[in-house]
């Protein structure tokens, strides 16, 4: 299905159109060799890495005071290939006084991830809520102004750097009406929130731009629908959007509905993805976790999860002891229950055809990795190592390396710039001050391991550099 599908007989304009068409050549490029490429089943044994895996990522929100307690950041680190700011990027903190930006807390969070080979969502750009106090106050098409300024700024700020924005966050009403919120931002014009999608496309192209609500997992409901024939029109009318955020917060007055994953695919259907953004739930029931994770893996354009914290002390809602950690780092029974579901779910379809424009412009002229023989190392102290290439998606490629004649083992992998490794599994990777070139170790899960390359518009394959035995 294309965006004109829908009924717009207008060409699709603007540079997201045009990077659309892109990385569609890209992936029809990507899944016309990856039938052709042998998959792995090893199961992964963190989230992030079984996620990655299944061409999905697994996230959690960040607060950048806690990123100088240890026993916080080992879990993150170990755990985690997706992080959100928990406050830092919003509207309050990236712009405390009219035309001041003040990036500093932002900035550490997407340093520390950065450089470890996760990704940043951005949260968030436009909201009714944390403002700073110099916009409640404003109305109009002066407090219009103000917003389309603030998202050009802090998306071009981040550009590059952020996969993913949650343009606008929360704007319609929770009840029966199915309409939108009453807010400042909504009394500036209905228009308001394609507005702001339309300033972030220009700011930052390349990056997804999301729509994010929370009480919209139950497809019966009036602010479910209204949400999506909000997004319906936008894929209608050319409006670029690129996902839909379910914040998923599930307590007792909002609980998880089976219906999930019909208001899931339902959105997907639009041409969508379709993101768990802020997932916490009252009491962790393992059962529930399970179903939320089974949910979306049961949906190809459901491509990432995030929860709402690492630790129950490091959650918003603490009493309710709603996350997969306990407050004293220890997993909990909802931990195995998703990882066992991320790692029994299906992979993202590699065959899937695009799923935006068909492409009209000539494929890129880097050639994706053929699938000749593994390269083989030049002999190390004792060991060996050989690199397989394994699952491939639109963005981004797995590769397998197998090590013999030694377990106790050190791998060297380079990867070509503007690659980055974005997930690692069966091992214990360090990075040197490029972060082109990682490290392995081995970690007593056997001689095989995994990583997750984006290939930022280069396909060439790894490289083992060495393999030592220790
Ligand atoms: C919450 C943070 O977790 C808290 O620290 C803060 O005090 C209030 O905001 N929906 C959202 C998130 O989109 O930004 C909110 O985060 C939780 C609800």
């Amino acid at each position: 299905m294309t965006e004109r599908c829908h009924g717009d007989t207008r060409p699709p304009a603007g540079p997201r159109a045009r990077t659309a068409i892109v990385l569609a050549a890209a992936a029809l490029l990507a899944a016309t060799s990856a039938a052709f490429l042998p998959t792995t089943a090893s199961a992964g044994t963190t989230l992030g890495a079984s996620a990655a895996e299944k061409g999905r990522y697994f996230g959690t929100a960040v607060a950048a005071s806690r990123l100088s307690d240890n026993a916080y950041t080992t879990i993150l680190n170990r755990e985690f290939n997706m992080v959100t700011a928990e406050n830092e990027m919003k509207m309050n903190a990236t712009e405390p006084q009219q035309g001041r930006f003040s990036y500093g807390a932002a900035e550490q969070i997407v340093n520390h991830a950065r450089s470890r080979g996760m990704s940043v969502r951005g949260h968030t750009l436009a909201w009714h809520s944390q403002q700073p106090g110099w916009m409640e106050s404003m109305s109009g098409s002066a407090l219009r102004q103000a917003m389309l300024n603030h998202v050009t700024q802090v998306a071009t700020h981040f550009r590059g750097q952020v996969v993913a924005w949650d343009v606008v966050n929360e704007a319609f009403a929770d009840g029966s009406s199915g309409g939108r919120r009453d807010s400042n931002l909504q009394r500036t014009g209905n228009d308001w929130i394609e507005a702001a999608f339309r300033a972030a496309d220009a700011a930052d192209p390349n990056a997804k731009l999301c729509y994010n609500d929370y009480n919209t997992d139950n497809w019966t409901h009036a602010k479910t629908q209204g949400v999506y024939n909000m997004v319906r029109d936008f894929k209608a009318r050319g409006v670029p959007i690129d996902c839909v955020g379910f914040q998923s917060h599930f307590n007792n007055n909002s609980p998880y509905v089976s219906n999930y994953r019909t208001t899931l695919s339902s959105f997907a259907a639009l041409g969508v993805d379709v993101q768990i953004t802020e997932l916490d739930i009252q009491g962790a029931p393992a059962n529930t976790y399970r179903s939320v994770v089974e949910d979306c893996m049961a949906v190809p354009r459901c491509n990432g999860i995030t929860v709402w914290g690492i630790r129950d002390s490091d959650s918003w809602l603490a009493s309710q002891t709603p996350l997969l950690f306990n407050s004293n780092g220890s997993k909990k029974a909802a931990y195995d229950a998703v990882l066992a579901a991320l790692n029994n779910g299906p992979a993202v379809p590699t065959t899937a055809p695009p799923t935006s424009v068909p492409p009209t412009t000539a494929p890129p002229t880097t050639a994706p990795p053929t699938t000749a023989p593994p390269t083989t190392p030049p002999p190390g102290g004792g060991c060996s190592a050989t690199l397989q290439d394994s699952t491939r998606w639109g963005d981004r490629f797995n590769s397998q390396v197998t090590v013999s004649g030694a377990s106790n083992w050190s791998v060297v992998v380079a990867v070509t710039p503007p690659q980055k490794v974005s997930a690692t599994w069966n091992g214990s990777p360090s990075w040197d001050g490029s972060g082109n070139v990682m490290t392995m170790r081995s970690n007593g899960s056997g001689n095989v391991f995994g990583f997750t390359t984006m290939a930022n518009g280069n396909w060439t394959r790894p490289q083992v550099l060495s393999c030592t035995a220790s």
